[in-house]
């Protein structure tokens, strides 16, 4: 995704390009202020159609929207507060008239901007909150008073006489408001806990700033083959590869690595060309890595891929090496960044040894905001957590079909392309394994109550037919002890903590409500048939605030 930086003639003319081809005369500008959702508004406004300009706030002037004209610009949410760290961004964009939709930290900007005030809240507001509509509005036509919203904020607006308010909620008294041009809403519309967060964004789009001309769908699927295709082409017209593009792709038994390695099936054999024979050696390798991960995950790899004619499988114990870098580490951070090590070394050691032109990786977008990448703008991204896939430096290109994507966008491109079922509905799970899933220190001992505890919750899952209504679940196995009375004997033994959530693609969730007597069975089959575990909770916290995974 291009992102505009200054109105000079290439970029303008670029962008006039990419609306011919579009087939449409408008175009939304998004200022991104560094929010984990950003990627959702595009996509938000891609499935209505409209093209999505992402502009940096810190480089682009009054001057360069003047130039650009869109018919409307977002302002997004973000981690800076308009307090202690104002964001970078020209004020008198707000000033030009054209439509603005301010979301959280946008709608506080243009709020101070116009000069109403803006406080730190004593109540920071986390999680789904229903939403009391006030005023009639065009942004809120054909959504019903009572509908619910997802805010996470920590300032909110001051209700005065400067702003209309539209909208509130428990804790936010100016929940949506408007002044004149600007429009804000100190929730997510574009998240999915927000039910009528869409038709917001189309409201916006149509019937405020005025847009009428959608453009195409286009086939995501076939543009990826194709990009991939050329990437690997490009490489071997370059005279850098004898082998035609070998591309090694690290499997996980997974979704993403999966639909990753079903799209190089798609642009190294497109259909009807014949396979190499085994003998001839193929030029897609799969690898998959042992050591942190969970009980099934090998035999998901080996069993969909270990008997393909596209596809070759290793698998690479690194039990050894995974143990050793860890030991000793205590935190999250550093335990992460110790697994990604041995992952980038497992991985360039097969490089060398496949003699591969590229590694292909199932890299979401997701994976990169949270690891501070992302949207290269100059607003600040959190870093919440270094994902295994990101920021790594390979010595061959990487191949990421999937980095502009979320969990669901992916397996939609799955089942387009005929991924197994079976593969896409598996729930996702973290590239750091059980890394992350066990508190303290990785040792033998904890990975096996580790995998035990997994694999208990998701067996009682799929037998009680819950495995497909919930998104996620997870067993984790905490540092904290309890005082145990098993039989005659007493003793400690350590706390599990089961999660589970409901989600669309991750960037938000919430928890799920399982069932008592189902958590109750978990809870005994754990203590009975893992010596080591005293107690098992289950957590109830929704994603913001908390994260899907323990670390
Ligand atoms: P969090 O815990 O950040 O997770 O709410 C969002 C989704 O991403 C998965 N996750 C990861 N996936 N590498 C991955 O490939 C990672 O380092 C990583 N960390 C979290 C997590 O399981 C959830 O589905």
């Amino acid at each position: 995704m291009p992102i505009f930086k200054t109105a000079t003639m290439e970029t303008l003319a670029e962008i006039s390009e990419e609306m011919r081809m579009r087939k449409t005369a408008h175009l939304i500008l998004l200022f991104s202020m560094g929010s984990q959702f950003d990627h959702l508004i595009v996509q938000q406004l891609a499935r209505l159609g409209v093209y999505c300009l992402v502009a940096d706030p810190a480089s682009v002037r009054v001057e360069d929207v003047q130039k650009l004209k869109p018919a409307g610009i977002i302002v997004s949410g973000g981690p800076a507060s308009v307090h202690d760290e104002p964001p970078p961004f020209d004020e008198k964009i707000f000033d030009l008239g054209i439509p603005v939709l301010g979301v959280c930290l946008g709608f506080q900007m243009w709020a101070k901007h116009v000069g109403a005030k803006v406080t730190p809240h004593e109540k920071r507001e986390f999680g789904t909150h229903t939403l009391k509509i006030l005023s009639a509005d065009d942004l809120f036509e054909g959504v019903s008073n009572g509908t619910k919203v997802l805010q996470t904020h920590g300032d909110s607006i001051e209700p005065d006489s400067i702003i209309t308010i539209l909208g509130s909620t428990e804790n936010a008294p100016v929940a949506a408001g408007r002044y004149k041009h600007l429009w804000g809403v100190q929730f997510h519309p574009e998240v999915t806990e927000t039910d009528k967060g869409a038709h917001m964004y189309e409201n916006f789009c149509f019937k405020i700033c005025g847009i009428t001309d959608r453009f195409p769908a286009h086939n995501v699927s076939k543009e990826k083959i194709e990009n991939l295709q050329k990437q690997i082409a490009g490489k071997s017209a370059e005279g850098g590869s004898a082998s035609g593009g070998k591309v090694l792709i690290a499997l996980s038994g997974g979704s993403d690595s999966s639909v990753v390695a079903y799209l190089l099936k798609e642009a190294m054999h497109p259909q009807g060309e014949t396979l190499k024979s085994r003998s001839q050696g193929l030029t897609l390798r799969g690898i998959y890595i042992r050591g942190i991960d969970r009980p099934d995950d090998e035999a998901y790899v080996k069993n969909y891929f270990g008997k393909q004619d596209w596809i070759s499988v290793e698998i690479a114990d690194a039990t050894k090496e995974f143990l050793a870098a860890l030991k000793g580490k205590m935190s999250m951070q550093e335990k992460r960044v110790a697994m990604r090590d041995v992952y980038r070394e497992v991985l360039e050691e097969k490089i060398k040894e496949f003699g591969a032109d590229f590694i292909a990786q199932g890299t979401l977008y997701t994976d990169l905001r949270e690891s501070g990448l992302g949207n290269a703008t100059g607003a600040r991204v959190a870093e919440i957590k270094v994902h295994h896939n990101t920021g790594i430096k390979f010595s061959v290109p990487e191949l990421t079909p999937l980095s502009d994507c979320v969990k669901d966008s992916a397996r939609g491109i799955g089942r387009d392309i005929g991924v197994p079922e079976d593969l896409l509905v598996r729930h996702p799970f973290p590239g750091p394994g059980l890394v992350v899933r066990i508190e303290g220190e990785i040792t033998a001992e904890r990975l096996k109550i580790a995998r035990a505890i997994d694999g208990i919750y998701i067996e009682e899952l799929r037998v009680a037919d819950l495995y497909k209504t919930v998104w996620q679940a997870g067993a984790t196995l905490t540092r904290s002890e309890h005082t145990v009375s098993k039989g005659d004997d007493a003793g400690t033994g350590y706390v599990v903590a089961l999660w589970a959530v409901w989600s669309v693609n991750g960037f938000t969730a919430r928890f799920a409500q399982l069932p008592y007597d189902f958590l109750d069975r978990v809870s005994r089959r754990i203590t009975n048939e893992v010596r080591e575990v005293g107690s098992v909770v289950y957590r109830i916290s929704d994603k913001p605030p908390a994260t899907i995974e323990w670390g």
